[in-house]
């Protein structure tokens, strides 16, 4: 059943659909692969269900609402209509548990990710209130380069091919090593470096990206995705390519407001 479409929570449904459009388009989420989330920080008053306990403590979510992707369900199916495959959960007052509103019940599997996540940008950053997480190849392919096993060389190496990469994400790109999918230490190591960053990749699965909107992570993702796009071109050609130089990278943070935002080296 689904009350998502008579309720405020429209225009979040829209983001949804658009961006699995967009999604299923790029071929970033293949199967079920990828999950998005929207934090809605005024209370609703559609009637609340069961309790169920979380399996992490979200202070900073107590009372508000997460709209989730319901697991196993497909970008394009989503961008078809995202109604059915969409939920609606509350937080309860405690921040220790939540339940059922609307829409899809069963979230995603990444659940704990998405709710640890949420508590930490509830916090830290309330202006980004949307998680979208999917499996770029371009992406997943650097984890398989042992040169890349942190965010650092990673962000040095890739965000350094494109002129206007860094103005996009000023403080590189976040790494979590390989943790189990959908275990909740893959999800409190995330919320760990999304207080840094707006885009953490998750080791062989993929990359996770948080925004002011579905759109803004997409974004933030496309930015990503176009580098490292650009370095296997390169890699493809025979080409080892050393990328614009730090001081001039500096000079273009500098010349945009944005050089206090670039880690300290
Ligand atoms: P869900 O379909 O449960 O969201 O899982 C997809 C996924 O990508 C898990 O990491
Ligand atoms: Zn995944």
């Amino acid at each position: 059943m689904s009350n998502l479409d008579v309720d405020n929570s429209v225009p979040f449904a829209e983001q949804f659909q658009n961006i699995a459009h967009w999604l299923a388009i790029k071929g970033w989420s293949e199967a079920a692969g990828g999950n998005m989330s929207i934090r809605l920080d005024t209370p609703t008053d559609i009637s609340e269900t069961t309790f169920i306990p979380l399996p992490v403590s979200v202070p900073y979510l107590a009372g508000k609402a997460l709209m989730v992707t319901g697991s196993g369900t497909r970008c394009r199916d989503i961008a078809t209509d995202p109604t059915s495959d969409i939920g609606l959960y509350k937080i309860g007052a405690s921040g220790e548990d939540y339940c059922w509103l609307a829409g899809n019940q069963k979230p995603t599997m990444e659940l704990p990710a998405h709710c640890a996540i949420h508590n930490t940008l509830a916090e830290h950053r309330p202006e980004d209130i949307a998680i979208l997480h999917t499996h770029p190849a371009n992406l997943i392919a650097l984890c398989h380069l042992p040169e890349f096993i942190d965010g650092t060389s990673i962000s040095k190496r890739i965000l350094s091919l494109q002129s206007e990469a860094r103005l996009h994400l000023p403080e590189g790109i976040g790494f979590v090593e390989h943790e189990l999918p959908g275990s909740l230490v893959l999800g409190l190591k995330s919320a760990e470096q999304v207080k840094k960053h707006q885009l953490v990749l998750w080791q062989y699965h993929g990359c996770l990206a948080t925004g002011n909107s579905l759109s803004h992570a997409f974004d933030l993702l496309e930015v990503f995705d176009k580098c490292a796009e650009i370095f296997w071109k390169l890699q493809a050609a025979g080409i080892d390519p050393k990328g614009i130089a730090e001081d001039t990278i500096k000079e273009t943070l500098k010349s945009f407001g944005q050089l206090d935002r670039y880690p300290k080296q």
